[in-house]
């Protein structure tokens, strides 16, 4: 007798995560955690399990759900479009293309004084590759400078530009593979160095290479550079959250001026208010020739990805039609939440809400520290938020507790106010020892008091795992 087909619903947890391990590609994601969840439902800061399980979520999609999961007036942009006009091909015009573009543009301006454009694609990589693209074609140079510890995407381009030799090994040569220059890490400065004495060390040992024409870079008579722009993260996101001083960019866009090189300002990440400001950038105080945006651009609602660059850089004379294309850049969806996500940015106070919450946030996290050294550093702009966690020493990564941390908060068996909880943690940094925390701007401050609770019985059991 043939043996009963099983409806969807009567599937259960166990049965799909054994079809997953033999159906799904498992290269197209990370793995990390020892058991896979299956979340049914999502709200504010909240993904639920089909139990109804609250796992309250610091990670919000990397910081793509920033404005918080299921938000209704976004929900009802998209709702709006599908019922109008949900589908068009971009060679297509749309009215929220247009003021989608004029929005970014028209805040650009004002903000940093450059006029320019906006550029549409639908992820971030393929932004990246976007980006690179311009650049080539202005400077008509291909290589480029970008950061140890960046994370830019994971298409062969943007993987050029994205420090961990792991992410290139099996593909072949990258034969245009960034220069790969040191982060101002300061917890962990790559040269030893301590940040209140330093003297940004690391940024004169960058402008020594320009000293001769022997180190590589530059011929010295005519400043002719032979690399065409600097890739940065304002704060490295898969780096570890890793903030860097505040006049580290003003100084490195001196150098960069010197030598006309291009400063390429990935907001992916931390763009949208994730650092108090709708542009991580804005806190440094310079202005990028391009910037680079994906994620919360939709709250990761039907995504797209642009860029921005110079109206030299960008017009239709020197970047004429074709020069880039994606059958699903600038799709109507996308537009009409990103024109909705512009639209409850500018009624909103998050320019103030953000570092209040951040704030508060960190003082919660620190006093934890106080009492566990195997918290090593917590730091924060805005809701970009980092916890690193060490051995008892407070420096040496653990990798191993940050695990067992992350798996114990997925396990949803945490407790609070006699309810099951979950948490979710994600991993980040150079030893994978970092939790780079991105909550929903709309978290609340009982949330955060929530979070350290959970974070603090996930940290206890990790360490009785662990030691
Ligand atoms: C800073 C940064 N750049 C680029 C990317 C790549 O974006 P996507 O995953 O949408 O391709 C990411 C993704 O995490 C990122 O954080």
């Amino acid at each position: 007798m043939d043996k009963k087909i099983k409806t969807e619903k009567e599937l259960s947890d166990a049965e799909l995560l054994k079809l997953e391990a033999q159906y799904c590609s498992w290269g197209d994601t990370v793995h990390y955690a020892k058991e896979l969840n299956i979340f049914t439902h999502c709200d504010g800061s909240y993904l639920y399990d089909k139990n109804d399980t609250p796992f309250l979520d610091l990670q919000m999609w990397y910081s793509a759900a920033t404005f918080g999961y299921n938000h209704p007036q976004l929900k009802k942009a998209l709702d709006q479009q599908v019922a109008t006009l949900p589908q068009l091909a971009c060679q297509y015009l749309h009215k929220e293309k247009i003021l989608l573009s004029v929005k970014i543009a028209r805040d650009i301006e004002r903000k940093f004084n450059a006029k320019g454009r906006v550029h549409f694609n639908v992820g971030g990589a393929s932004a990246i590759e976007d980006a690179i693209k311009v650049v080539r074609n202005h400077t008509k140079k291909n290589p480029v400078f970008a950061f140890m510890g960046s994370y830019h995407g994971r298409t062969l381009g943007a993987t050029s530009i994205t420090s961990s030799f792991r992410y290139r090994e099996k593909f072949g040569h990258f034969s245009d593979r960034a220069n790969f220059v040191p982060y101002p890490y300061c917890f962990r400065c790559p040269l030893g160095k301590k940040k209140e004495t330093c003297q940004f060390a690391c940024l004169r040992e960058f402008e020594r290479l320009f000293e001769s024409e022997y180190y590589s870079l530059v011929n010295t008579k005519t400043r002719n550079c032979e690399y065409g722009a600097f890739f940065v993260e304002p704060i490295q996101a898969t780096g570890g959250y890793v903030i860097p001083p505040k006049d580290y960019f003003v100084e490195l866009k001196k150098i960069l001026d010197r030598y006309k090189i291009l400063l390429v300002d990935d907001e992916i990440q931390m763009g949208f208010y994730r650092t108090g400001k709708l542009w991580a950038i804005e806190n440094y105080g310079v202005t990028p020739d391009i910037m680079v945006f994906g994620k919360a651009l939709t709250n990761g609602l039907n995504p797209i990805s642009a860029i921005w660059a110079k109206e030299e850089l960008i017009s239709p004379e020197v970047f004429p039609p074709g020069m880039t294309h994606a059958t699903f850049s600038s799709n109507p969806l996308g537009t009409a939440v990103g024109l909705e996500v512009m639209k409850l940015i500018e009624a909103s106070d998050f320019e103030t809400s953000v570092p209040r919450k951040g704030a508060y946030f960190v003082t919660r996290l620190q006093s934890l520290q106080k009492k566990y050294p195997q918290i090593g550093e917590v730091a924060g702009l805005g809701l970009a938020l980092r916890i690193e966690i060490c051995q008892k020493d407070g420096f040496t990564p653990n990798r191993e507790l940050t695990d067992a941390i992350m798996n114990i908060g997925l396990a949803g068996k945490l407790t609070a106010g006699g309810k099951k909880h979950g948490l979710i943690l994600d991993v980040g940094g150079y030893y994978k020892n970092v939790f780079t925390l991105a909550p929903s701007l709309y978290i609340t401050e009982k949330e955060i008091d929530l979070a350290v609770e959970l974070f603090e019985e996930a940290l206890k059991k990790g360490i009785a795992q662990t030691t």
